[in-house]
Formats: C-alpha cells, sequence, structure tokens
C-alpha cells in the first residue's frame, strides 16, 4: 500500500522545497524577510500557546484607573484634567474659525461643559467615549469586521459601492530612518492603498516614501498637538485623506468631536476591542522574550516595561488593520540600523521606552514566516502574505 503512494509524496515535496526555496532567493535581494511559502505553512503543526504568558498579556494594567477616568468624563466631571482648561477657549477659538459662529470672548472653564452653548458636543463627546468604553473587551473576531467598520466608510465616502471585498494592495509607511537608504518612492505609490503614520513628513522626500496617501494613521497624543496648531488642524494631508486614530487617553475624543463635525472625510476612531487585541499580541511578545533572553520570572516585566504605560506602537496597529482590510501588504520603514536615523523625517535618536520595538519586529517576523504562531487571533481569520521592505 505505501509504494504507490511514495513517488507523488517525493514530487510534491520536490516541488515545496523548489517553491520555497525559489521565493526565498527572488525575496531576500529586496526584503530581510521571505514571504511565507504556503506549502510549508499547511503542513507545520497548530501551534501550542504557552497558557502563563497568554493569561499573563491577556491583563491589561491600568484598566481600573481608566475606567474610573472614563466614567468621571461621562459625568463631566473634568477636576483631573487641569490641563484640558485651555480646551475650552480652544474649542470656542476654532468654532469661531471653522463654523463662523463669531468669536466669543468668555473663557472657558470645565464646568461649562454641558452649557447650552457646548450642548451639541458635549452630547457628541459622551456617546462617542461611552460606546468605544462599552466595546473594550477581547474579541478576536473584531479582525473579520475590520472591512466593515473601515473600508466600508471609507468605500461610502468616495461614493463606491461598498463590497466585502478587500483592497488588492495595500503598502503600510512606517516612518523608519531606513527608507532613506533606498529609493522606494514609485514602488509604494504602486500599491492600491498607502497608509502612512502619525502625519509624517512627506514633502522633499518623496523619492523615498513616494507622495500617495490613501489612509493617514495616527496615534491621538499626535492628533492632539495637531489640533491644537492653526497649521495642522486636524488634517495635515488635507480635509479628503480618511484618518483612522486610536485613543491614547479617553479625553482626546474631545479633539475627536470638535475636528469630527467639520472633517469632510470619514475620522474613524479604531474599534476600542480592535485596540485590546492588539495591546494582548504586543504584550505576549514582549513577555515572551523577556523571560527566554534575560532568564527573569514574569513578574519583573512590569516594571522593566514602563508597567501601566507600556503600549503597542502606531505602526503596529496600522500593520494589524492593513491584515484586515487588504489582500496583501508591503511594509515599509519598519526597522532600524545602526546608521539610520529613527525618523526618516526628524532628527530624533531615541526610541520611546514605552513600546518595546523587539517584540513588535518579532509579531512582523512571524507574519511573514509563520503566522500560526501569532496568539489570540480568531481561527476563522486568515493573514494575507506580507513582505517587508528593508
Ligand atoms: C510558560 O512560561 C512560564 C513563564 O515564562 C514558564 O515558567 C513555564 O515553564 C512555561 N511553561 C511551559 C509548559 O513551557
Ligand atoms: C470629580 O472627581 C474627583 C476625583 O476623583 C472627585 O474628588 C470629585 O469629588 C468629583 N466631583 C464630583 C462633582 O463628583
Amino acid at each position: 500500500m505505501k509504494h504507490p503512494v511514495r513517488p507523488l509524496l517525493s514530487i510534491l515535496l520536490l516541488i515545496a522545497v523548489t517553491a520555497t526555496f525559489s521565493s526565498r532567493i527572488t525575496v531576500r535581494r529586496s526584503t530581510i524577510f521571505s514571504p511565507k511559502p504556503q506549502l510549508r505553512i499547511q503542513s507545520l503543526p497548530p501551534p501550542v500557546f504557552n497558557s502563563t504568558l497568554l493569561k499573563f498579556a491577556a491583563i491589561q494594567l491600568g484598566e481600573e484607573d481608566s475606567k474610573q477616568e472614563i466614567e468621571q468624563l461621562l459625568q463631566g466631571n473634568f477636576s483631573t484634567q487641569l490641563k484640558y482648561r485651555s480646551f475650552f477657549t480652544w474649542w470656542r477659538r476654532s468654532n469661531s474659525d471653522h463654523r463662523e459662529k463669531g468669536a466669543r470672548t468668555s473663557t472657558g472653564s470645565p464646568e461649562n461643559l454641558k452649557s447650552s452653548e457646548f450642548n451639541q458636543d458635549w452630547l457628541d463627546f459622551r456617546r462617542n467615549l461611552h460606546d468605544w468604553a462599552r466595546n473594550k473587551m477581547f474579541q478576536p473576531d473584531v479582525m473579520l469586521d475590520l472591512v466593515r467598520l473601515v473600508k466600508h466608510r471609507i468605500d461610502g465616502h468616495n461614493g463606491l459601492f461598498s463590497s466585502d471585498k478587500k483592497y488588492k494592495s495595500c503598502a503600510v509607511v512606517g516612518n523608519s530612518g531606513i527608507l532613506l537608504n533606498s529609493n522606494y518612492g514609485e514602488l509604494i505609490d504602486s500599491h492600491e492603498v498607502v497608509i502612512r503614520l502619525n502625519n509624517a513628513w512627506i514633502r522633499s522626500y518623496e523619492h523615498k516614501v513616494g507622495s500617495k496617501i490613501s489612509i493617514s494613521f495616527v496615534n491621538s497624543n499626535i492628533f492632539h498637538l495637531c489640533s491644537r496648531s492653526r497649521e495642522c488642524f486636524c488634517h495635515p494631508y488635507g480635509a479628503e485623506v480618511p484618518i483612522i486614530m486610536y485613543i491614547c487617553q479617553p479625553i482626546h475624543f474631545l479633539d475627536y468631536t470638535v475636528c469630527n463635525s467639520y472633517y469632510k472625510a470619514p475620522l474613524l476612531i479604531t474599534d476600542s476591542r480592535f485596540d485590546v487585541l492588539c495591546a494582548q499580541i504586543v504584550k505576549y511578545y514582549s513577555a515572551k522574550r523577556f523571560v527566554e533572553e534575560t532568564g527573569k520570572p514574569l513578574e519583573e516585566w512590569d516594571s522593566t516595561h514602563e508597567g501601566v504605560m507600556f503600549h503597542y506602537s502606531s505602526g503596529m496597529q496600522a500593520i494589524m488593520l492593513a491584515l484586515g482590510i487588504c489582500d496583501s501588504v508591503g511594509v515599509f520603514g519598519f526597522g532600524k540600523s545602526p546608521s539610520a536615523r529613527h525618523h526618516y523625517h526628524s532628527s530624533q535618536k531615541a526610541e520611546l521606552t514605552l513600546h518595546d520595538y523587539e517584540a513588535e519586529y518579532a509579531f512582523y517576523h512571524d507574519l511573514v514566516e509563520n503566522p500560526q504562531a501569532i496568539p489570540f487571533i480568531s481561527d476563522k481569520f486568515r493573514f494575507p502574505p506580507v513582505v517587508i521592505y528593508q
């Protein structure tokens, strides 16, 4: 019985090996990781995740404090947000600038938020914050929902019929200085959709980073700074570029509410279930690397990773977004080299220590080589092929 099967099996194996080998050779020239060869992946055994690490990664530090803060904000208690007192002055100014309501001269105070002057904005703020907070839970199926949550909204804005089809190809452009080592501009712009990060400067770097911009992905700290500056004012790339933002601090719903009331393109907040998923994945990789490389107990992870402040990077979530809405993903400007600047467009040298970039690189490596090794992802989700350009 065995014999007739053997030759066929060896031929298949040979094909698999050749395919793997040749795809590695063609891709190695321009990328550090080869795309996943399909045949190899199907033959891998299902992964066994360490349950201690899974449980550890599922704990989000600071959740209780965050809940309390949200509760206070929903009640209109801004007493712990003193720096936001200036917000009301700004709010009036932008209202008069952008809605032509006429300038108001009174100085604002948080207690005024519920006054009639702000009534509509207050109701919007409350509703947005409430919906977001209510959704904050672990639900891996959110990956399957990203087309509806994001692509349908953008299609609708562009007057297109929304289908469940994903974008054919997406480029996610990070801001690493390594972008200056190659001329990827044209290649980046050849993708159907180009996602850029945190309002990175493009002008005079087109050759290196391209110029197309389909989605601007930002964190709300960046958005907050931009919304207060008259030059940037909510939309540094123009009011037609959709923005997707993740919320770093609940109070940033104020900036969102104000900008959203006159932003033409979709201004979307990442679903909080999606935030939770990203947070758990990165914490898992970080904790795993920590115990494997330092040999220290898991309990010491908190104190070496800024505990409550620890957060995934915007780039990581932008890649996760692309995985959910694109049939293939090209990743540019992620990674570092001793000769490269931290950001291609600034002289900032230091990295933020509240991110664990090495853990995120390990995650990207698995995306390319072995997506099955990524924890917390729903079985129903199929990863698209990912190529990382270095
Ligand atoms: C899982 O990880 C924990 C923490 O690093 C470790 O103590 C434990 O031995 C691991 N369990 C298995 C089965 O590998
Ligand atoms: C607002 O929150 C602060 C801080 O938790 C608390 O001390 C204060 O009593 C609250 N004010 C009202 C009016 O609930």
